[in-house]
């Protein structure tokens, strides 16, 4: 078990104006989300592992109740129940419970003995790349991928969609029109389809992860990747509201996903 955590960068400059694409760094707001958020993170990920225990402790529970329903006696089917117990703490690559253990140390979030690893990706862009910064290294396994970037409006970065509307009519008409495929033109300009593309091989990553994750990105790639996860339709998918400051959980399990919001109320 693991989950997949899922948020848009911390408010940007160009959030408050109202302006797309572009590169701008953190408000104030923005600084004071990616602080609060990693220590959400850091505090969701002790429960995790508490609820992990909980659930080995009270399988092992039931393991002895059937045995002594089975007619053995107490004794033996305590011993059974305590090496299921311990067999779910021997040390793994995801769990360490001896700090002597012997292997690769050169990531210190297996360091402590209890935690699972953890990764945070955020894509290469400063407002991301500034909430990532929040994620102690030694704690978190932190890298920044291009593929997380937010799509590129070509010729209408920086604007806003009234400006838009204003100046280009007919490419405001024709996003309108078609939002999943029209394509932005100008240098770099991108489709929902562009991007869907692109994001291919972060979800075949996300999905052979076999340790948590928190994808810190933008609008249109938590469209992308809350859409795959939710199995929501092709037409909904541009149009999945994912504010900012709100960080979604999502917990595969065999069959379907548990999925928990969570809204920032600073
Ligand atoms: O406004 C923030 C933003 O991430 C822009 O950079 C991006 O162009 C836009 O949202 C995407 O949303 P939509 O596809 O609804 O225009």
């Amino acid at each position: 078990p693991r989950q997949i955590w899922l948020t848009r960068h911390g408010e940007s400059e160009d959030n408050v104006k109202g302006r797309i694409g572009g590169d701008a760094p953190l408000t104030p707001l923005g600084l004071q989300f990616r602080e609060d958020l990693a220590k959400f993170i850091a505090e969701q990920r002790i429960l995790f592992q508490e609820r992990l225990h909980i659930a080995q402790l009270q399988k092992s529970d039931m393991l002895q109740g059937a045995a002594i329903a089975a007619g053995e006696s107490s004794e033996t089917a305590a011993t059974a129940a305590t090496s299921v117990v311990a067999a779910a703490a021997v040390p793994s690559d995801d769990f360490t419970s001896d700090p002597d253990h012997d292997h690769d140390q050169s990531n210190s979030c297996y360091d402590d003995g209890f935690l699972k690893p953890f990764s945070v990706w955020s894509s290469m862009m400063k407002r991301s790349l500034q909430t990532a910064a929040a994620f102690d290294e030694d704690a978190y396994d932190v890298k920044a991928m291009k593929m997380l970037d937010e799509i590129c409006s070509g010729m209408c970065e920086g604007m806003t969609y009234k400006e838009i509307r204003t100046q280009y009519p007919a490419e405001y008409e024709a996003r309108k029109h078609d939002k999943l495929q029209y394509r932005y033109p100008g240098s770099g300009g991108e489709s929902y389809l562009d991007v869907i593309y692109r994001l291919q091989s972060v979800i075949v990553e996300i999905e052979r992860l076999q340790h948590h994750v928190l994808i810190i990105g933008h609008r249109v790639i938590m469209r992308i990747i809350l859409a795959y996860f939710l199995g929501c339709g092709r037409e909904d998918i541009a149009y999945l509201n994912v504010p900012l400051h709100t960080v979604y959980c999502i917990e595969p399990r065999p069959y379907g996903t548990d999925t928990y919001q969570y809204n920032y109320d600073p």
